[in-house]
């Protein structure tokens, strides 16, 4: 028997959806990798990584959209998050949404965030009519940059330090990459559906 969930969306081989209290220990296993944490400052402990799903399911509930739990059927019920996010943080180029991704390592070299973040792009310029969408990581993050460029997102040609990453450390060093709606249109469209309801 399936969980029934009330936001969720379907790619070609994911299940985009709102979070459940089962992917909270997956999650936790996640942010204490080192290998998955590798860019950020630091792993999270498992109080850090609760409180962050619930701020990130929560959100959701109550929007509709955000970094979605995301899921393959029949598979894996959770391999971490993708999806769309206001940052809190005030940043260079505030107010703005970005797209981002974190994913389970033994999911990784599969096309899943590539996937799913088409997915969050048609979203937000289809259903939430976005005029722009960004992401933003370490200059260091290749792997996440190698994703936005998959997504035709366009490197802006100004780091920018990020305000949360603290002093010194060389992560604090990022790189912007944007989308416009109107690029988007004419270049990019996903192989996906909508369903909603349950
Ligand atoms: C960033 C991250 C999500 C990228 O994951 P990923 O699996 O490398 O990304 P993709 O989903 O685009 O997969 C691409 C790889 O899958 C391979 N692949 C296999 N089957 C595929 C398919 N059917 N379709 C597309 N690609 C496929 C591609 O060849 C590609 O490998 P390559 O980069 O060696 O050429 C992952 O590294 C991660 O979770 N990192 C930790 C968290 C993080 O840093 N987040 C970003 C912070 S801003």
């Amino acid at each position: 028997m399936y969980p029934v969930y009330m936001i969720k969306f379907r790619t070609e081989r994911l299940l985009l959806r709102e979070w459940q209290d089962s992917d909270y220990p997956t999650f936790a296993r996640i942010n204490a990798d080192t290998d998955v944490m590798r860019y950020f400052p630091a792993p999270l402990s498992e109080a850090e990584s609760n409180a962050n799903a619930d701020v990130i399911s929560t959100l959701i509930r109550g929007r509709g959209w955000g970094f979605w739990a995301v899921e393959i059927p029949e598979i894996a019920s959770f391999i971490g998050f993708v999806g769309l996010h206001i940052p809190t943080t005030k940043l260079p180029f505030s107010p703005c949404v970005e797209i981002g991704w974190r994913l389970d390592k033994r999911f990784w070299g599969n096309g899943y965030a590539t996937e799913a973040a088409s997915f969050a792009l048609k979203y937000g310029f289809t259903e939430l009519d976005l005029n722009e969408i960004v992401s933003f990581t370490s200059t260091q993050n290749n792997p996440s940059q190698a994703v936005m460029k998959k997504l035709g997102m366009i490197l802006d040609e100004e780091p920018f330090e990020h305000p949360s990453v603290p002093v010194p450390n060389p992560l604090r060093e990022h790189v912007l990459y944007r989308i416009s709606q109107k690029d988007w249109r004419a270049g990019f469209d996903c192989k996906c559906s909508l369903f909603g309801g349950s």
